[in-house]
Order: C-alpha cells, then structure tokens, then sequence
C-alpha cells in the first residue's frame, strides 16, 4: 500500500519515502485485527469509542489511525471522528468480498515470518520455524485460533479466485468433483453455483470437516457436497475431476511429486482431468503475486511458486499430461493449469 508522506521528488526521497511503507502496511494489519472497520461502519465514530471497544489507550490509538487517514483507508471528520471508506468496508467482517480475515493472517503470521529472513536464506528452510518453532501447519494445528484466522483468510482471499475459476473454465463435462486439500470449501461452492446438478468432495485434514460443512451448509450445497478427512500425503479419494487449489505451492517438488502421485492413483487412465488453481511465475521477474507470494512460501513452509514449465514438469512426472495454463483475467496473477491422465 502507498505509504505515508507527501509525493517524494527525488530518487532519494522515493527511497526514504519505500523504507517507511511497512508503517502503513502493518496499521491497516493491525485496524483488521482490531476490527476497527467494524466499528466505523455504521458513521462518525468518536476516537474515545474507538479506544474503549479495542481496550488501547486513547493516545496511542489516534497515531496508529493517523497512517490510516493518511492513505485513505479510514475518514476522518471536522470534529475528530472517524469515517468508513471504500478501503475499510473491504475490512469489515461481514462484507460479503471481506479481506479482514487475510489481513489478520498477515498480522499475526505472515508479517512475522519475514523477521529474519537469514535463515532462510543460509539454510533454505522456513524462518517460520525458528519464529514459531513449529511447521506452519504443525502451529496451526496447535493454536485454534491462528487455525481458524488461516482458514477464513483462505477463504477470503480465494473466493474471489474461485469466482474467476468457475466463469473462466467450463465445468458442464468435469464429471464428479473432489477439491483436495478444498479447506471449507470456497471452491467447490463457487464451481458448484454455476455448474447446476454438478456434486463434489472436499477433501481436508480432519480439523476442517466441521467447519467445512457448516460453510458450504450456509451456501445452501449440503446436499450436493460430501465432505472427507486424511491426509493428501497417504491417499487423495478419486474423482472424474480433481482441483488442487494453492495446494501445490505449500510444498517442495519432492512433497508435491508425492501429492500428485496419489491424485495419478485415485484416477482412471484416459478419463481423469487435475486442475490445479496456482499462481504462476513469470520467466523474468515482474511486480506479480507469485513473486511476493514466492518469498512467504520460501520464509513460511518451504513450498515455491513455479513457472507454467515447471508446473509442467512436475506432471509429467507424475503421470499427467499437460494440456494448457489459463490466466485468470479477473482474478490478476492467479492461473487454471489443467492436465489430463494421458
Ligand atoms: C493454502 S491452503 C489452500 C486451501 C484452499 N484449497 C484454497 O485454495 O483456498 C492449504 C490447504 O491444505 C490443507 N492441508 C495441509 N496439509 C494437508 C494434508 N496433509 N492432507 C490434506 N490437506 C492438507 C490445509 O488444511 C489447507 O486447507
């Protein structure tokens, strides 16, 4: 996000003006976390009201929300109360396209994991686990509530990914569905609104059955969905169609070599189609997702972004053909690759 200042000149000034960007990156983290853009969201909120429903100090609250204002992420008016605006309506928990729950993940995990970036850099292992001391996943199973911010933050952040899917691909001839490693299901439900009499499987760690199913019972796809727990690592359950939506990413080639092994294993020859939804790196670097997303995998799990040959690659070794890669226009960097059993 812009940072706070006015327009800089000089190359000097720019530069001065980039250090200080992660001031406000981290206060619109921080407004998510505190759900600041709920309390703004009916009006003019007094700043005491803020201090008081976020149990901060009054003082110190008005210079985290000052970055705010600045950037426009927060309105402010003549008396000093605070104002809703485009940017924190996106923020609020209960907008239908919401991005609180991402920008929470980035507040407790994400921005953390790039405090030492050393480590990974002389190990090549995730930094994360110096940080947490634990896997990525390992942590989440250890910690409900970061679980829970992770998988709404998945949900968030791919709904507008599954949307863009579903219009971009056409699933009339997909057969059965089975999302692997689907989490609650955002996917699958966005595929399944617009592919009438179509049913499909989400298929997650144990932990997500529950919540799974709430999620798509809400979307009214109960009946239409089955919900299935284990581990993609020892069986995938088949299916016609196979989605691994950033599944692939979490993991290095060896890991993911043995996730699309068992995929391979679950379908027929001939018949089966996998779609995988990543983003995809470009040959040369560019100012894209998957770079950014690249540096969070290296520093959080130990996965990378690909490029659309390497992706390739991968299936080839695992028994798939490659059939194309499918920007996703309304959802910028993110890609269908889909792949045939032969
Ligand atoms: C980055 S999230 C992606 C979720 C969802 N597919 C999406 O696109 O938003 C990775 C998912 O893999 C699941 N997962 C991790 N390890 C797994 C395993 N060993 N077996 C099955 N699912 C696993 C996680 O619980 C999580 O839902």
């Amino acid at each position: 996000m812009t940072a706070v200042a006015p327009s800089p000149a000089t190359a000097v000034d720019r530069l001065i003006h980039e250090s200080w960007g992660f001031v406000a990156d981290r206060a619109l983290q921080t407004a998510a976390e505190l759900g600041i853009p709920d309390l703004v969201a009916q009006g003019p909120t007094p700043l005491a009201e803020l201090a008081t429903a976020t149990d901060t100090r009054p003082d110190a609250l008005l210079r985290q929300l000052r970055p705010l204002v600045a950037v426009g992420a927060l309105g402010l008016d003549d008396e000093g109360r605070y104002l809703p605006t485009e940017t924190s309506h996106l923020l609020e928990s209960d907008h239908p396209d919401t991005l609180r729950p991402w920008f929470r993940l980035m507040y407790r995990v994400t921005f953390r994991m790039f405090d030492d970036p050393m480590v990974s850099l002389r190990t090549g292992r995730p930094a994360f686990e110096e940080r947490f001391g634990n896997t990525y996943f390992g942590h989440l199973a250890a910690h409900p509530e970061d679980n829970e911010v992770f998988h709404a933050a998945m949900a968030s952040f791919t709904r507008r990914t599954a949307r863009a899917v579903a219009t971009a691909y056409d699933f009339t001839d997909a057969g059965t569905l089975t999302d692997v490693g689907g989490g609650l299901g955002t996917l699958v439900a966005e595929v399944l609104a617009r592919t009438p009499g179509a049913t499909a499987t989400v298929f997650d760690l144990p932990r997500l059955a529950e919540p799974a199913r709430a999620a798509l019972a809400e979307a009214g796809l109960g009946d239409r969905t089955d919900v299935r727990s284990g581990d993609f690592f020892t069986a995938v359950p088949g299916a016609d169609t196979l989605l691994l939506s950033w599944i692939l990413h979490d993991w290095d080639d060896e890991q993911s070599l043995r996730i699309l092994h068992n995929c391979r294993a679950a379908q027929d020859d001939g018949q089966g189609r996998l779609l995988i939804v990543e983003a995809v790196l470009p040959e040369r670097p560019g100012d894209d997702l998957a770079t950014s997303l690249d540096l969070v995998m290296l520093f959080g799990l130990g996965g990378r972004e690909r490029t659309g040959a390497e992706y390739a690659g991968l299936l080839d070794a695992a028994g798939y053909r490659h059939v194309r890669t499918l920007p996703l226009a309304s959802a910028p960097g993110m890609h269908v690759i889909e792949a045939r059993t032969r």
